[in-house]
């Protein structure tokens, strides 16, 4: 089974846009494993758009770019196999994709056959220059079925910005993911902007299909292509830690050949990892929601919950969290055993309420044991 947990990696958009190369490529699989990220769960190596040349060959099938990717892509992908990651490409259900470049529409089969032959892992199928007469759902059911078809697994990541409804209908078209809200951009009011709309899709992601928050700005400093502003160090902990919380796959966008200290320990705080991957893969209720006061709750496999308090309003906040809201009272003698996730710390056993104060756009996020004592 694909995606039984939110998928991991890292994907070239973010901060390289249209200025991709196989260097790139080879170089960021070597950081993958040598930094630790793919110790921590990160595996897929994932091409973006701007990859193949602007039209096709005389068979029909798509071309690599000669300039980018002047040794083709199977041997980019056995390249990144040999490094134990994973290999993902994308394409589009349109005419053309974002970037102008050959959609698949109408060559949905042989381009999955394509894939398989490149030894793609994971595909990502945007919604640019899709004819007005033809409905959207049809064409993320038909690359489903010429990537379920193709004889090699291939996780669909399904990417329609959140238009048309895909909440109703990418889990059962066979995706394993799908974008729930148009871009991210590296500054904080993308990032609030689109937990907002997260309100009201708790139901629809689960094991097997997860919804898409878009990749991680994490580390990107307003660099590269969506650096719009950039984010401080706290803010992309915050931002992590939702992600991580709502069962978001967890995608990369940062340059991580020159990634700093603060930015590999956001993204391997494995603690946190584990509550994005936890086998259950429930999704978090918000137990409290107050003018960008936010506190998540979420039961794990081994009865555990993560709870995580986020401060996402412009000033200090104390936000408190009574544990009677959440099926805890306290004349059941039970308490909370709490252990802190970004201090790695136990803070001992807590009964009745936890307060925290909170700067603005800052958050703590806990894992705790029901407990006596
Ligand atoms: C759309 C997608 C982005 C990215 C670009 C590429 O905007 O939502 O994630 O893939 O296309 O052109």
């Amino acid at each position: 089974m694909l995606a039984k947990t939110p998928p991991m990696g890292w994907n070239s958009w973010n901060t390289f846009g249209t200025d991709i190369s196989e260097s790139l490529i080879r170089e960021t699989a070597d950081v993958l494993i040598d930094s630790g990220l793919h110790d921590a769960g990160y595996e897929y190596v994932v091409i973006d758009d701007c990859w193949s040349e602007k039209k096709r060959d005389a068979s029909g099938r798509l071309v690599p770019d000669h300039k980018k990717f002047p040794s083709g892509m199977k041997a980019l992908s056995d390249y990144i196999h040999s490094k134990s990651l994973k290999f993902g490409m994308y394409s589009c259900a349109g005419t053309r994709t974002c970037g102008d470049y050959p959609g698949s529409l109408e060559h949905e089969f042989l381009d999955a056959r394509t894939f398989a032959d490149w030894g793609v892992d994971l595909l990502k199928y945007d919604y640019c220059f899709k004819p007005k007469y033809l409905e959207g759902h049809l064409l993320y059911k038909r690359m489903a079925m010429a990537l379920r078809s193709c004889g090699r697994d291939i996780l669909f990541s399904a990417c329609s910005w959140g238009t048309d409804g895909p909440e109703n209908f990418m889990r059962n078209a066979g995706s394993h993911m799908w974008r729930s809200t148009g871009d991210i951009q590296d500054n904080w009011a993308s990032v609030k902007g689109i937990v907002a709309k997260q309100a009201d899709l708790s139901p629809y992601g689960a094991p097997g299909c997860y919804n898409d928050m878009d990749m991680l700005v994490v580390g990107m400093h307003g660099k590269g292509n969506v650096g719009f502003g950039g984010c401080t160090d706290e803010e992309y902990k915050t931002h992590f830690s939702i992600w991580c919380l709502l069962n978001s796959p967890l995608m990369i966008g940062c340059d991580i050949r020159h990634m700093d200290d603060v930015t590999l320990r956001t993204l391997t705080n494995r603690e946190l990892i584990a509550i994005n991957q936890d086998p259950e893969g429930r999704q978090p209720y918000a137990a409290v929601n107050d003018n960008g006061r936010l506190v998540y709750v979420r039961p794990l496999e081994n009865g555990d919950y993560a709870i995580g308090f986020f401060n996402l309003s412009d000033s200090p906040s104390s936000i408190c969290l009574n544990f009677w809201d959440i099926g805890l009272p306290t004349s059941s003698g039970y308490g909370f055993r709490m252990r802190d996730l970004w201090l790695h710390k136990d803070i001992g056993f807590v009964r009745e309420y936890l307060r925290i104060p909170l700067a603005p756009h800052a958050c703590a996020v806990y894992r705790a044991k029901v407990a006596k004592s």
